[in-house]
């Protein structure tokens, strides 16, 4: 099996070469620029790795370099601006493809976009191939297997300590005005902005009080609905993120920051995300996901999800992650990682890991 990582210079896109080569999967560099590219294959001690050079508007270029691979991860971000195009290529070029995106509209339209094109092709893609939409829509799919039918799924995510690496601040300033507006909530059959939160504090597992959460645009608000009946879905985070995008950040500023968190501010940081679910006859159950190291456990996501896809076959088309995979066996395998999680549906544990 080889698999193409795009945007393999980076921050995000070294981590997942490291995951890689630890799962001992032969592995292609691909990126805008030779030197950057070199640099990450000696960074992460694989220099013999083949590398191709290949901008996001060459898509010649880009498609040579997926058909030499069974799948592509693409960690190029911000992929509101260049991520279509390495979608359109991976397609072209008969590849799966995964993404780490964490770009909620971008999401929504690689759904409306390429599904046709890659059921056609009998290609694959998966975005949101990260640390927080995996286990949360993979957990949202166990819910509704318990309570039905539904009235309401709610993704809230909290994270502490950790830092983000200038590649997430960009992606933030790319779309710092989706963000603000705080993103898409589905109701009724469809997607819509603007529409106010149903909820404006959430209480986390073992909390006496509840924590005060604003809407934000989170990719399980575009995937849980391809895969369960609901009537509404939002997403939240814990309200201090609020206070912290209201801080100017310029290209600048950015540039000047390190490249992203330390070990050590991966190792100490810590993140729960909860996924949970009202049934119209007013049960509810509750998903929890607990974890820590967002970006390690995103390249760990990142590099399973493509291979999956490449050794178990799915679906052909644009898929939510409880479409391509089995949801149990996944989390079960992230628990590996470090990840915990547990389900309760009306107070009664279920299940746990
Ligand atoms: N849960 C989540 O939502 C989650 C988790 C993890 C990561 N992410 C996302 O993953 C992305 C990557 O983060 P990072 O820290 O790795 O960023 P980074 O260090 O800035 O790296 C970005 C990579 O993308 C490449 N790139 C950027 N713009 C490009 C363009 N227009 N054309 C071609 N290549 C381009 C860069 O190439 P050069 O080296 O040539 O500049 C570099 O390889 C971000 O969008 C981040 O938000 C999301």
């Amino acid at each position: 099996m080889k698999i193409a990582v795009y945007g393999a210079s980076g921050y995000q896109g070294k981590l997942v070469l490291a995951e890689l080569a630890h799962r001992n999967i032969d592995i292609l560099l691909v990126g805008r620029n030779a030197t950057r590219l070199r640099g990450a294959a000696t960074t992460v001690g694989i220099a013999d790795a083949g590398q191709r050079v290949a901008d996001t508007d060459d898509h010649g270029a880009l498609v040579a370099a997926f058909r030499e691979c069974d799948a592509v991860i693409n960690c190029a971000g911000p992929f509101t601006s260049s991520g279509h195009a390495v979608v359109r290529a991976a397609i072209a070029a008969g590849s799966h493809y995964v993404d780490t995106a964490g770009e909620q509209l971008y999401h929504k339209t690689v759904f409306d976009t390429f599904g046709g094109d890659a059921e056609r092709a009998g290609v694959t893609v998966v975005p949101a191939a990260n640390d927080a939409c995996v286990p949360g829509d993979l957990i949202a799919r166990l819910l509704a297997e318990r309570v039905q039918p539904i009235e309401e799924i709610t993704v809230s995510h909290f994270i502490v300590g950790g830092g983000s690496s200038r590649g997430s601040l960009r992606s933030v300033v790319e779309t710092i005005d989706v963000i603000k507006a705080g993103g898409l909530s589905y109701d009724d059959g469809d997607w819509r902005t603007g529409t106010p939160a149903r909820h404006a504090s959430v209480t986390l597992p073992g909390a006496s009080q509840p924590t005060e959460v604003m809407k934000f645009p989170i990719a399980e608000v575009v995937t849980i609905p391809r895969h369960t009946q609901v009537r509404h879905v939002e997403s939240l985070v814990g309200a201090a993120l609020g206070a912290r995008l209201g801080t100017p950040l310029t290209p600048q500023i950015i540039d000047s920051l390190p490249e992203g968190p330390t070990e050590e501010d991966r190792r100490t940081q810590r993140f729960t995300y909860l996924i949970d679910a009202v049934g119209r006859d007013g049960r509810s159950a509750r998903g929890v996901v607990h974890g820590h190291d967002t970006y390690g456990i995103t390249a760990v996501i990142a590099v399973e999800a493509a291979r999956r896809l490449v050794a178990d076959g799915a679906k052909a088309g644009v898929l939510a992650p409880a479409q391509a995979y089995d949801p149990t066996s996944f989390l079960n395998f992230l628990a590996t990682h470090g990840v915990s999680w547990t389900i309760t549906v009306s107070d009664l544990p279920t299940a746990q890991q």
